[in-house]
């Protein structure tokens, strides 16, 4: 358990609560988002935060069974914020009351203090012009006050769109502080917290070190094997495992013949001998292709490559005696229980890859030192163990690998032809200075040949595809605006060098409804 000071966020299922954890980590203030069923009075107590935050959500209190908060939240005398629903939340269960929704509002609003209110405190540094620009998302709204409460902040549409009992230091907003379309919710919130008593001490370098110590808690004298994929989160997980125990720690790095040109060199390269960090380099390309042979259903390649992913793993993970432990470089977004009011699970778009289900097989105990950060912060991570500054902006790889950038049949010739050409277009962007503007990058082979003309000759060869895009967290995505100088260029470089590919075509589908990944 975490020895800085925490705040609690309580999730009533807004599409937004992972913003509030992202502006308060901003602060260096250490929180955890629990959903609204999963705290109880008493786990509060034990949790001792030193403020909790109540999010937004899609409910309206006035409806029956209505999400509401432990009532230790109140009575805990804690510092507490509540956010859109977490204001009607407060109000129901404080003695305000709460009407819905004839009176929607959507957007964007203005606020400005109420008479008498000055910029200090939850205030401070706000209101230069006069007011501040907010983002509202809300049906219903408060239409009495609960006992101790005023009005700090109106909107005209939003009489109470900002109220607090400052003396228990308990403040409510109808708007969202967290969103970017609050350009100084931050602020808002940095003064919420520094009111809390927070002193900012969530830094890279702290975490680093009580990563460490619970590293050496956890694994004693026993063994740790990672799977290291050559992506950051794994390399991040395994670079830090070895600073915390040394060669207790094996890595295996499985080449499935998936790879991009010089790759699997390039991670051996990096982890053996830049880091002396003991790796198992595992050249499984015959037994992958082999299976994938004739196999063009995209489900059937992930499903055959992440089976055999796992089978050959633990082939080689069986070998290293002792070891107690399986290192997954597993991020805080992964772990976040959000609440759902949908109902029934969401439909499988693809089937990640990753080895689910092999600690339990092989009797394996988790070891994920990366449980508790976002990506950005697994970078600074990276940055703070040192990692060098290519690898930690390197572009997200798939597990599946070139597979699935390879539609149709799998043959060694259609790879060997990708990997140049990917090669080629990776030089393009790097030579233009684009790499770290772009998210991620890389080329898909058609399983079209088209028919072109070089120098006087016919050529049959295949089409390819360049797909580059934007995005935050690979969720949404868009299409990367390249001049077409930058298309012609790279265009005729692709199909001059790379023999077998006579046609380039540039991928401008946003996700959605694309996916990033052609399969
Ligand atoms: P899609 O194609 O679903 O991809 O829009 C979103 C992001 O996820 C990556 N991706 C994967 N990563 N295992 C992974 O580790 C997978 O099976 C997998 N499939 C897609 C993809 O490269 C993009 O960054």
């Amino acid at each position: 358990m975490t020895q800085h000071q925490r705040l609690l966020i309580i999730d009533f299922g807004s599409q937004v609560t992972q913003l509030i954890a992202r502006r308060l980590r901003e602060l260096n203030v250490y929180c955890e988002i629990h959903p609204f069923n999963s705290v109880t009075d008493a786990s509060l107590r034990e949790m001792a935060p030193q403020a909790v935050i109540l999010s937004g959500g899609p409910a309206s209190v006035t409806q029956d069974d209505s999400p509401r908060a432990p009532q230790a939240v109140f009575d805990m005398g804690v510092p507490v914020f509540g956010i859109c629903y977490g204001q009607q939340v407060m109000m129901e269960q404080l003695g305000g009351s709460v009407e819905a929704g004839h009176h929607a509002e959507y957007g964007r609003a203005f606020i400005a203090p109420a008479p008498g209110h000055k910029a200090d405190g939850i205030f401070s540094g706000l209101f230069d012009t006069g007011r501040e620009e907010v983002w509202m998302s809300h049906g219903d709204r408060v239409t009495s006050l609960a006992p101790g409460f005023e009005v700090i902040g109106t909107s005209p549409n939003a009489p109470m769109a900002m109220i607090a009992d400052e003396t228990r230091h308990f403040y409510a907003v109808q708007f969202h502080p967290e969103v970017h379309h609050t350009p100084n919710g931050r602020t808002m919130l940095e003064n919420f917290v520094r009111l809390a008593g927070f002193t900012g001490d969530w830094t890279m370098a702290s975490y680093k070190d009580e990563a460490i110590r619970k590293i050496r808690e956890q694994v004693g004298d026993r063994k740790v094997i990672c799977g290291l994929s050559g992506g950051v989160d794994s390399s991040v997980a395994a670079v830090l495992i070895h600073e915390a125990i040394g060669d207790q720690l094996t890595c295996v790095f499985v080449d499935h013949g998936l790879l991009r040109l010089n790759e699997g060199d390039e991670v051996v390269k990096m982890f053996r001998d830049n880091y002396n960090i003991p790796l198992i380099a595992a050249d499984e390309a015959d037994l992958f292709l082999g299976q994938l042979e004739g196999v063009s259903d995209p489900e059937t390649k992930r499903k055959i490559i992440g089976g055999l992913f796992i089978d050959v793993f633990q082939k080689y993970a069986t070998q290293i005696e002792g070891a107690d432990f399986l290192a997954q470089g597993t991020l805080y977004p992964d772990v976040i229980e959000s609440v759902s009011f949908s109902g029934g699970p969401s439909v499988t778009i693809k089937s990640h890859h990753n080895v689910g289900g092999l600690p339990e097989k092989m009797g394996l105990k988790l070891v994920e030192p990366l449980r508790e950060l976002f990506k950005d912060e697994v970078r600074e991570l990276g940055r703070e163990l040192g990692l060098p500054a290519s690898f930690i902006g390197r572009h997200p790889f798939p597990g599946p690998g070139l597979a699935i950038r390879c539609p149709g049949e799998i043959t060694r010739e259609k790879l060997e032809i990708l990997r140049k050409a990917d090669a080629v277009f990776i030089d393009q962007i790097r030579k233009h200075g684009l790499y770290d503007d772009i998210w991620q990058a890389f080329v898909a082979i058609l399983p079209v040949r088209t028919v072109g003309v070089m120098g006087d000759g016919r050529t049959y060869d295949f089409a390819c595809a360049l797909r580059a895009v934007n995005s935050v967290d690979g969720m949404t995505a868009d299409y990367y605006p390249f001049t077409h100088e930058f298309l012609g260029e790279t265009a005729t470089r692709i199909i001059n060098e790379v023999k077998g590919i006579n046609r380039c075509t540039y991928d401008i589908t946003s996700k959605p409804p694309g996916t990033i990944e052609w399969e």
